[in-house]
């Protein structure tokens, strides 16, 4: 991978790889001393022109787990507050000749402009209503450690669809890897056309019984510069995912974060359905993967063998040795 851009640029190998990768980096978090050398003396920029909590944090830890030195520049606070543009914040980080620029923005396609602008290996961090590639990775992570593959799995959009850069990612994702998906919610927040990106559409959640795992959207309101729903109470009433709509063996999900009360009810937040905080934890497990893919990465990882263990030395020995 150079950039990670959209996740059309992915096959199932790519994903698979990423996945596998991630996994690999998980007994790093069990040790005493979580971190490896693997990307030592390499510069990092994180840009985020919008707010985020959990994608800019293990985007953060992620780039130090790996031992790599990390920027982090916030729109609010920076010289964008004096009408510095996208791209002059681009060039003046580029003097610093960073390995990877991680960049949220507001718009549509930023990422890509980005990537034009910089030497940088650029990932994009959610750019507008476009995508959020690594939102859909860490996703698919999570749903193969629950539920083992995805082929033939019934995966339900709920929600906000048509300010979800969330769903454009994750339908695309969950697609290439087997699942069918239905998208289902208000026909004021199903956009047209995105049955082209792969998935059935549903106005009512009548057959949502059938899914194996409901994928709830956050409610995006600023982004809605008029009503689409009469208001989020009648909304809450109509589609809320609560104790009554959920399943005994259904899964729920969400990107975070979650308006409680509204998309999801705080039962099905805080209860044993929800995959919610292993999303997060997800998160920090692929985020270190797809640094480690662009910025070291090309082969299939092998399992992380300590030190001294039996089998000796291997790649992922040496990726997984402490810095
Ligand atoms: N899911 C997600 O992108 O969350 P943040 O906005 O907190 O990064």
């Amino acid at each position: 991978m150079r950039h990670l851009l959209s996740i059309d640029d992915l096959g199932r190998d790519d994903i698979e790889l990423v996945c596998d990768r991630a996994r690999s980096f998980a007994e790093v978090g069990r040790r005493d001393i979580k971190k490896v050398p693997t990307l030592r003396g390499r510069t990092i920029v994180s840009l985020f022109y919008e707010s985020s909590t959990r994608t800019s944090s293990s985007f953060e830890l992620a780039a130090k787990r790996l031992s790599a030195d990390v920027v982090s520049v916030k729109a609010a606070g920076s010289s964008v507050d004096k009408g510095e543009s996208l791209r002059d914040t681009v060039a003046t980080l580029s003097a610093y000749e960073p390995e990877a620029m991680v960049i949220r923005s507001p718009e549509a396609g930023a990422a890509a402009l980005v990537a034009g602008w910089t030497e940088a290996a650029v990932i994009n961090a959610g750019d507008g209503k476009h995508e959020h590639p690594s939102q859909a990775l860490l996703d698919v992570y999570t749903l193969i450690d629950n539920v083992g593959t995805l082929d033939g799995k019934r995966i339900w959009i709920v929600g906000d669809v048509a300010h979800s850069r969330v769903a454009r990612s994750c339908i695309r994702a969950f697609v290439t890897m087997g699942a069918e998906v239905t998208v289902a919610g208000p026909p004021t927040l199903i956009p047209r056309g995105i049955d082209e990106l792969g998935s059935s559409v549903s106005y009512d959640f009548g057959d949502l019984g059938g899914a194996d795992v409901i994928y709830a959207l956050r409610m995006q309101k600023e982004r809605m510069k008029e009503a689409f729903v009469p208001s989020l109470r009648e909304y809450a009433i109509n589609y809320q995912i609560n104790g009554r709509r959920l399943g005994p063996r259904q899964l729920v999900m969400h990107p975070g974060p979650v308006n409680r009360g509204v998309e999801l009810s705080p039962d099905v937040i805080d209860g044993p359905a929800s995959l919610i905080t292993a999303q997060v934890a997800s998160g920090l497990l692929v985020r270190m993967a797809i640094l480690y893919e662009i910025l070291a990465g090309s082969e299939r990882p092998r399992p992380l063998t300590r030190v001294g263990g039996e089998g000796g030395s291997s790649e992922g020995a040496q990726i997984g040795e402490p810095a």
